[in-house]
């Protein structure tokens, strides 16, 4: 059999995906779909936020995230006007603010639009899946599982799946197979515990050296000079990390970590609230996003090149 034929013997379960949240990572991931062939539609709350995130998309420097060739695959739109072009989606990955009422609301939302069968997940960091399902049907949960990229989405290789206990195992096949096959991404399946696998470990050094930082009194560059190597992130530093991260979502995490974690933990006993993080996130300095930097105030990653 031709290597086409073989392909044709196995379709591609996901035609046609959405994104719903038009931020650092629903566009990233949007993109990733684009890219790899697949139509999506990418919807945001804040009207006009997912067309413009469209064009960051094939702007972002120093390469674009998405191929021009792919951007009309992406059709973007605004959450209430175009919620129920959802029905036609296969696959409903949502990736708004991580705030468990928030996404729970969008998820009785869906109920009453997405077609039987179809898929959702959740890009959240750090909140359990009992904690998303809760309340929502038993379709619901039994179509749901937490489909974790790293950012960005267009480089980080690694996905997260976490399946809950009445999560269809064709559904996590099918998001398995897709995110193998068609993004080449190394799929880790994680069991439902805080902060899944890589932010279990990921927060405790970020904290640490945040802490080292303070206690130490460095400047961000010299905390970055020194850690960002060891910790095998040379080109951003820890601090320029947290400002492709994004401010705002630290204080999110911690509260979803400190939660959920065991007395005991490791994270519970490093965790520190600074006054930095929570001054620069008042200041609207959320980090890259924000087009106003974050941690480096002029906008300069560890090697002083333009964030
Ligand atoms: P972001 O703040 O960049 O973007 C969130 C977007 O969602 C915004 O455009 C906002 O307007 C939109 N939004 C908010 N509420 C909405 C609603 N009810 N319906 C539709 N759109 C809504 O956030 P970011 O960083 O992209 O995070 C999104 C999710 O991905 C969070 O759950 C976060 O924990 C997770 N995540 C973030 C990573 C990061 O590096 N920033 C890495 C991995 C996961």
């Amino acid at each position: 059999m031709s290597a086409a034929g073989q392909e044709g013997a196995h379709p591609p379960a996901i035609r046609r995906a959405a994104v719903i949240g038009a931020g650092v990572m629903g566009a990233g991931i949007a993109a990733q779909i684009a890219n790899a062939g697949t139509p999506v539609l990418l919807l945001d709350i804040v009207p006009g936020a997912a067309a413009r995130a469209v064009q960051t998309m094939l702007k972002a420097d120093p390469a674009p995230f998405m191929h021009r060739a792919a951007a009309k695959r992406v059709q973007p739109g605004d959450l209430d006007a175009d919620f129920a072009k959802l029905a036609e989606c296969d696959w409903i990955v949502e990736a708004i603010v991580e705030r468990p009422d928030l996404k729970r609301a969008l998820y009785g939302r869906l109920e009453g639009v997405r077609k039987a069968g179809s898929i959702v997940s959740s890009n959240t960091s750090t909140i359990p899946l009992r904690d998303l399902t809760a309340g929502l049907p038993d379709r619901f949960a039994a179509d749901f599982l937490i489909t974790h990229f790293f950012n960005p989405p267009r480089y980080m290789r690694l996905l997260e799946l976490v399946a809950g206990p009445a999560t269809r195992p064709d559904a996590v096949a099918a998001i398995r197979d897709f995110a193998d096959r068609a993004l080449g991404k190394t799929v880790v399946e994680c069991r439902d515990t805080p902060g899944f696998i890589a932010n279990r470990i990921g927060t405790l050094w970020l904290q640490s050296a945040i802490n080292h930082a303070v206690d130490l009194r460095l400047t961000i560059e010299e905390a970055d000079a020194v850690v960002g190597r060891p910790m095998g992130i040379p080109k951003t530093g820890v601090f320029g990390l947290i400002d492709l991260v994004g401010l705002d979502l630290m204080p999110h995490v911690a509260n979803s970590l400190l939660a959920t974690l065991p007395e005991g933990d490791a994270y519970r006993a490093l965790h520190r609230e600074h006054g930095t993080i929570t001054g620069l996130i008042a200041a609207g300095r959320t980090g890259r996003k924000s087009g106003k930097g974050g941690f480096y105030t002029r906008a300069k990653d560890a090697e002083g090149n333009s964030l």
